[in-house]
């Protein structure tokens, strides 16, 4: 770069492209394999791959329910800007009393006005701010959560243009509801992932040559598991139809995330690319 700029010009790269941040998102993050995964490839994207930003959903995080202060400076400690997350949030109690005091934790945005914690937040960790926002679906969801179009409207409208950047994390059960999130906010954020079912989908693409979006990231924890719960166990809940406790599965883990790049001063994402590694 041998050129300065003036205030509002794009900053123009080496390579004739603007400047851009690349933001990592980690899928539901379970137990304490899911926390070693990201103990282990978190710190590998940031310093190797340059990763300007780490976001990852911890619903899941202690124990395969909810999330402790603990688990909470484990993260942030392996490098995790902030830490989303879904029906699961209020699992471990301990989290109500610091949630409110702890911006970058967030819960789903459309719970009932006066639920402790916060649905989005403005990070000035990277180059630009980003907001990031975290809205459930309600379908086949176990909670009567309020509209999420809505209610993401409602955020970003106060989003002014100091904040070129904006990740949606929807957690929902369906594709057909997250696509549909999807083209909604096509255009209009930068990223849209869906998470909560904790199988990753492989139809990660840019809508309307402005928005990376993925269906379903997947899930950060044990490999050998239904959704993080020991095999044995689901299939005897299925079989039976009895009450059976579930228990995190252990052993060798996976990684689920994506990363997508962005043009700084757009907002516009130049890529997304899935990431799935198993031990
Ligand atoms: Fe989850
Ligand atoms: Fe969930």
């Amino acid at each position: 770069m041998d050129k300065a700029f003036a205030v509002g010009e794009a900053a123009i790269g080496q390579d004739g492209a603007e400047t851009g941040m690349r933001i990592l998102f980690v899928g539901d993050v379970v137990g304490r394999v899911g926390r070693r995964m990201v103990k282990t490839w978190v710190p590998y994207w940031r310093e190797q791959e340059a990763v300007d930003l780490v976001v990852v959903n911890a619903e899941n995080a202690a124990g395969g329910n909810g999330i402790t202060h603990e688990v909470m400076d484990e993260l942030l400690s392996a490098g995790v800007d902030v830490l989303t997350s879904g029906n699961h949030i209020f699992d471990k109690k301990e989290v109500l009393q610091f949630i409110d005091d702890v911006p970058v934790l967030l819960r789903p945005l459309n719970l009932p006005e006066g639920t402790p914690g916060h649905g989005y937040v403005v990070v000035s960790k990277a180059a630009v701010p980003v907001a990031v926002i975290n809205v459930a679906g309600r379908a086949f969801m176990p909670f009567q959560y309020g509209d999420p179009f809505r209610a993401v409207d409602q955020v970003l409208a106060q989003l002014t243009n100091e904040v070129p950047i904006a990740l949606v994390d929807f957690h929902a059960e369906t594709t057909s509801e997250k696509v549909a999130m999807g083209y909604y906010l096509a255009g209009r954020v930068s990223v849209v992932v869906g998470t909560h079912t904790h199988v990753q989908t492989a139809d990660e693409r840019i809508l309307n040559g402005h928005t990376a979006y993925i269906s379903d990231v997947g899930m950060t924890g044990p490999r050998d598991s239904v959704i993080g719960v020991k095999p044995e166990l689901v299939i005897q809940k299925l079989r039976t139809q009895l009450p059976t406790r579930f228990e995190t599965a252990g052993g060798p883990g996976q990684f689920a995330a994506v990363v997508a790049d962005i043009e700084e001063r757009s907002g516009v994402a130049r890529s997304i690319r899935r990431i799935l590694y198993y031990e």
